[in-house]
Formats: C-alpha cells, structure tokens, sequence
C-alpha cells in the first residue's frame, strides 16, 4: 500500500511538471534613454513576443547615462540571461560591456545605436548615414540650392549623431551655394537644443538662417521654440517621424515642421531576430530596416494609418490579455482535473484493496470453522504425539484427522470445536475472539 502511493505522488509530480510547458527565453533589452521613441520600440518588442511561446523581457533604461548603461548590463549578466538587445548609450564607453556578454557566449543584438567592436550577433535598424544625406538632398532641393543651414547634433558620440552628420555634409557639400551655418552640440533632448541655439546666439550674434536640420524632431522643436519668434521664416525639419500627439508627424501637420523622417522602431522584428537566434534559425547579420519622408503632402495620411495600427495594436493587446487569463483559467482546471483523478484513482485501489483483504480473512475463518468443525472427538493422546509440531491445515483430509487424533493439537482441537459449537449462533463471532 505504501510503495503505491509514493507511485502515486511519483505520478503526479511527473503530470505536473509536464503541463509547466517548454522553455522560456530571458531576452534582456538594455534602452540608453527613455522617450516616446523608445516607448513605442518598447511596446512593440512586448507585442511581438504575443507571437513566441516562452518568451520572457527584461527592460532597463540608462536615462542617458553610459555608466548606469554599463551597470545595467551587467547587472543582466548577473541574473543570467539568453540574449540581449542593446541599443548603446555613447560608442566607445559601453561597447566593452558588450563585448563582455559577446565574450560569455550569449547572442547580442545591436540595434538603432552601434558598437565599436565586432562582437555582436546582429545589428537591426536604419541607416543613418543615409537619413542624414536625404535630409540634406531634402533641404537643398527646397532652398533651390542656395541658403544657409544650421544643423543640430545628437549625443556626442552616439553613432546616429556621427552617421546622420556624415551623411547631412556629404549631401550639402555636393551644393556649392549652401552653407552649413554651424552644427550645434546637443544630446537628442529639445532642452538640449533649447540650450544649444540659446548659447550659439549670445556668441556669435547669429545671422540669417533659413533652414534648421535637427538630428532629430525633439531638437528641431526646441531650435524652433528659441529661433521661430524672432525670425519667423526659418523652416526647421527633423527625424524619427512618431505618431501621436507629441510625435513628428503631428508637428508637420501643425506647420511646426516642414519634413520628418520616419526613423522606423520595428520591435516585432527585433524580436524575431530574436527568436531566430536563439532557435538556431537562419539569420541575416545586418538588418536594415526602411524609412521615409513625411512632408505636408503625405502626413495626414501617414498620421490615419498609424493610428490604425495604435487601434490594432490595442486590439490585439486586449486579445492577448484576454487569452492569458483565458490560458490560466484552463491550466488551473486541468490542474484540479488531475488532482481529482488521482484521487479517484487512489479511492479505487484502496477499495480494492479492503475487498480483498476482507475476502481473504472471510475464507480463512471459513476454513479455521470447517476445519474445527469437522475434527473428530478425541480421549487421551499420546506424548508421542504431543510433542508433533502443528501441521497447517487448510482441508482436512481422514489421514490427517487421524495423525492429529495422537498429539496434543487433537486436545486443542477438541477445545477449539466446543467452542465454536457453543458459539454457533453468535454472529460477532470471529476468528480474533475465538483465538483469545
Ligand atoms: C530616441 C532617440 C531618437 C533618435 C535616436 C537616435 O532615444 O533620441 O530621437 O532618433 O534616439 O539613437
């Protein structure tokens, strides 16, 4: 009975952890800053792991902060992760952190910002050498070729601020009567370029400006906050190109902009590259992923369809919090149902084994009373057969009711059958009492 049981338990232990379901990835996403660009990329990884199973995030932001960037990340390779997505804060002081995690054996994805190092799996993201060179292409087509340029920079060595200027200077150089009036430092904040146009002014008095690039629309914004009362006819573009109240796109459709580019997120592609690392899936080591112009033309139609997608996105969250609980729901009745067929199963065989148990003794008593029952009176045994040992006797045959008529055992038995004579007609008779 006891050795069924830890059968049992052994049973349940072996179904329970069957329906615990397969592996579950850790992906570690290390974000260099915090903002609707990244919130929107963050919201998107989260949706596209709704088409993995098993797929567990981790989030750090490092506020623009490389050294917290680096903490973060290490921080990850404490808990144990199985791939991380970085998107470094400046080039150069977070990229060993990276090669760190490379160097343990774990698959890395870079994406948006680079790395100085080769020790990544894959990059995803646009190219931002060519965003930089279509602005400029952009900016020069619509000053016709001649006028001046101020030009706001990102973060001081975070590699779209190095590609996007690159690309900005090739195109503007290829445009003789177009100056670059000054790159300004900021660090992709609009304070930044609030504080950067404010500090250029009071130095160097200005001049006329007629256009601004802005690395990204968060600069250009903040440039147009400090430059658009005095001189209201410079015309400022950016990128990123975000949906949303706050976005690029809303700004181009309030003539705050004149153009963005749609510096794209596409974290459910993030996540794929993801998966198909980490399921050995072939993959593409560089990623590209494409952008576009939104200008006056085209921004309120770029501005329906994204909050098509935002409506579908919210959707399909609400189904995937629908088929969670759904999902729980359903694990928490398997559960019980196992529970109660294990103790079905454990009532049943304990049955069967009372049924038994009772069988067996009722047909003992039946052979102790047949055999007491038919043994034959007996008067003096000899002390031969008293000393005899007790045979066990199930049926009693003539030869053996004389062996025993000799010993000792034929006085017991004697005993033994005016007792259950006597006794005959009491039902609570049993064995036990007869044997005491
Ligand atoms: C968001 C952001 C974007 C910019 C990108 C560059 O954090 O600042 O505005 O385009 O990062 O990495």
């Amino acid at each position: 009975m006891r050795k069924t049981i830890l059968y049992l338990i052994a049973l349940i232990a072996v179904l329970t952890s069957c329906s615990k379901g397969e592996k579950t990835y850790k992906i570690a996403v290390s974000q260099c800053s915090e903002d609707i660009w990244r919130d929107k990329l963050n919201d998107e990884l989260k949706m596209g792991t709704y088409f993995h199973d098993g797929v567990e995030l981790k989030f750090a932001s490092a506020d623009d902060d490389d050294k917290k960037q680096i903490e973060q990340i290490h921080q990850f390779l404490n808990d144990g992760i199985d791939l991380l997505i970085v998107a470094p804060n400046q080039e150069s002081t977070v990229s060993p952190a990276i090669d760190e995690v490379y160097d343990k054996g774990i698959p890395v994805i870079v994406f948006d910002r680079k790395t100085n190092s080769e020790k990544f799996t894959a990059y995803i993201g646009a190219d931002n050498f060519e965003m930089g060179r279509l602005m400029g292409e952009y900016i020069a087509t619509q000053l016709d070729g001649k006028g001046r340029v101020l030009e706001i920079m990102g973060l001081k060595g975070s590699s779209p601020a190095i590609d996007r200027h690159n690309g900005f200077v090739e195109a503007i150089n290829n445009y003789p009567g177009i100056t670059i009036i000054a790159s300004l430092q900021g660090d992709w904040t609009e304070q930044s370029a609030v504080n950067a146009v404010k500090e250029w002014r009071q130095s160097i008095g200005g001049g006329d400006i007629d256009f601004v690039f802005g690395q990204n629309d968060r600069m250009a914004v903040g440039a147009s906050k400090i430059l658009s009362a005095s001189s209201p006819n410079i015309r400022y573009c950016g990128i990123d190109g975000l949906p949303g109240e706050d976005g690029g796109i809303a700004c181009v459709l309030d003539s705050v902009l004149e153009a963005t580019y749609i510096y794209p997120t596409h974290g459910d592609e993030v996540i794929q590259l993801a998966m198909n690392i980490l399921q050995g899936k072939p993959y593409q080591k560089d990623n590209p992923l494409m952008s576009a112009l939104v200008t006056r033309d085209n921004a309120k139609v770029m501005m329906l369809q994204n909050e098509e997608i935002a409506r579908q996105s919210a959707y399909l969250d609400q189904l995937h919090d629908q088929s969670d609980g759904y999902l729980h729901q359903r694990n928490s009745q398997r559960m019980i149902s196992l529970l109660l067929a294990v103790i079905v199963l454990l009532v049943t065989l304990s049955a069967a084994i009372i049924v038994i148990s009772m069988r067996r003794r009722h047909r003992l008593e039946r052979q102790a009373f047949s055999m007491v029952v038919n043994a034959p009176e007996v008067d003096e045994p000899t002390e031969k057969a008293a000393n005899k040992e007790h045979p066990i006797i199930t049926n009693v045959t003539s030869e053996e009711q004389a062996h025993l008529e000799a010993g000792a055992d034929a006085r017991f038995l004697e005993k033994l059958r005016n007792r259950v004579q006597e006794q005959m007609g009491d039902s609570d008779f049993s064995v036990e009492t007869l044997a005491e």
